[in-house]
């Protein structure tokens, strides 16, 4: 089955081809960070209306790269929340419109469903049940996966999300936006034992990221100028690790206390290349496999949303043209 996935519920515009839920035809990404950049985050207004600009654009070229005609696209999947509004409904509302022109079956995907289906599209595909780990600029969440229509939740941040706290803390060093990224990079060349940030609630499988940004606060205020370009780098190194630390280990112990064999870790952060590496490590002593999708389909995209749609769709789930978005949508919860 081909199937058309359509993703803008933050702020990239994104459409792909894929056939049977594994192999990429196409999958363009139009994003709009330089638009965002210098108010350090999403501007939601300015979101919805960069989409409009973008996706009759967007999907004309996931068509052509696939090199299929639209007459080839068998169904069309796309996000219907967690996200902006304004932006979900953009997609939504020409996913609709294409679904009714071309006669096909239109399915709505939670965006965090997607991410896990992310995994489908790599060469290393991990088979049901798993514990999965979403860390996205939104998210973080923990849960037990036995398919993507059974999904319970083991813990989630209270506050911030991994992302956020990346974000965050690149805009207190003024090093730049989208956070996660940058750090990633500066960090390579760091030390990430110099600072003894803190690692929170280490007891739970719910995590929290507030306190770790207000240490860094901390630390910037005690010394009343900006680190210089020597720590730089040890300090990225040191905050990311005390992200990427806590969320390898409480993964692993999600595994453990479900007696799962198996672990998928998504979303945007899992493109981070310290969280690959320490999850390695890790998984090789536990026992588990641990299962990444490869970076570039770990940050937003619609193959993901066409991945998951796939498996929906073959499942018989139909949505009519009354779909509309959902700002929240806990995992989980079946619409
Ligand atoms: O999944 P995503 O593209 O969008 C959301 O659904 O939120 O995730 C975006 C988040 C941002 O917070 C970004 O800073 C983070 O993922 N991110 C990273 C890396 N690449 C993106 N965080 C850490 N290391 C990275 N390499
Ligand atoms: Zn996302």
């Amino acid at each position: 089955m081909i199937v058309l996935g359509i993703e803008s519920s933050c702020d990239e515009t994104a459409a792909a081809v894929v056939r049977d839920g594994t192999v990429i035809l196409s999958n363009v990404v139009a994003s709009q960070i330089e638009v965002h950049g210098p108010y350090g985050g999403v501007v939601p207004e300015i979101a919805s209306r960069k989409h409009i600009e973008a996706i009759g654009f967007v999907i004309r070229e996931a068509l052509d790269k696939a090199e299929v005609d639209r007459h080839d696209i068998e169904g069309i999947a796309v996000t219907r929340g967690p996200g902006l509004v304004g932006s979900l409904l953009v997609g939504l509302s020409m996913a609709k419109a294409l679904a009714y022109a071309l006669g096909i079956p239109l399915v709505g995907v939670n965006h965090l469903v997607g991410h896990m289906a992310a995994v489908f599209l790599g060469r290393d595909r991990p088979a049901f049940p798993f514990v999965c780990l979403i860390v996205s600029g939104g998210h973080t969440t923990l849960c037990a996966v036995r398919d993507f229509e059974d999904v319970s939740v083991l813990g989630q941040t209270r506050d911030d999300a991994a992302g956020e706290a990346f974000d965050k803390a690149a805009k207190l060093l003024g090093i730049g936006y989208p956070g996660g990224i940058v750090i990633d990079r500066l960090a390579r060349r760091g030390d990430g034992r110099v600072v003894p940030f803190p690692r929170a609630m280490r007891q739970s499988l719910d995590f929290s990221f507030s306190g770790l940004k207000t240490s860094l606060v901390n630390l910037l205020k005690r010394r009343a100028c900006p680190f210089t370009e020597e720590e730089l780098p040890d300090v990225a190194a040191s905050y990311q690790e005390a992200v990427v630390e806590v969320l390898v280990e409480k993964t692993l112990r999600a595994a453990e206390e479900t007696a799962m064999e198996r672990v998928v870790v998504c979303g945007g952060v899992a493109a981070n290349s310290r969280l690959r590496d320490l999850f390695a490590e890790r998984a090789a002593v536990s026992g588990v496999r641990v299962y990444i999708p490869p970076a570039d389909l770990c940050t937003d995209n619609a193959a993901m949303v066409a991945a998951a749609g796939d498996y929906l769709l073959r499942k018989g789930r139909r949505d009519g043209l009354d779909l509309n978005a959902l700002s929240r949508w806990p995992l989980g919860l079946a619409l």
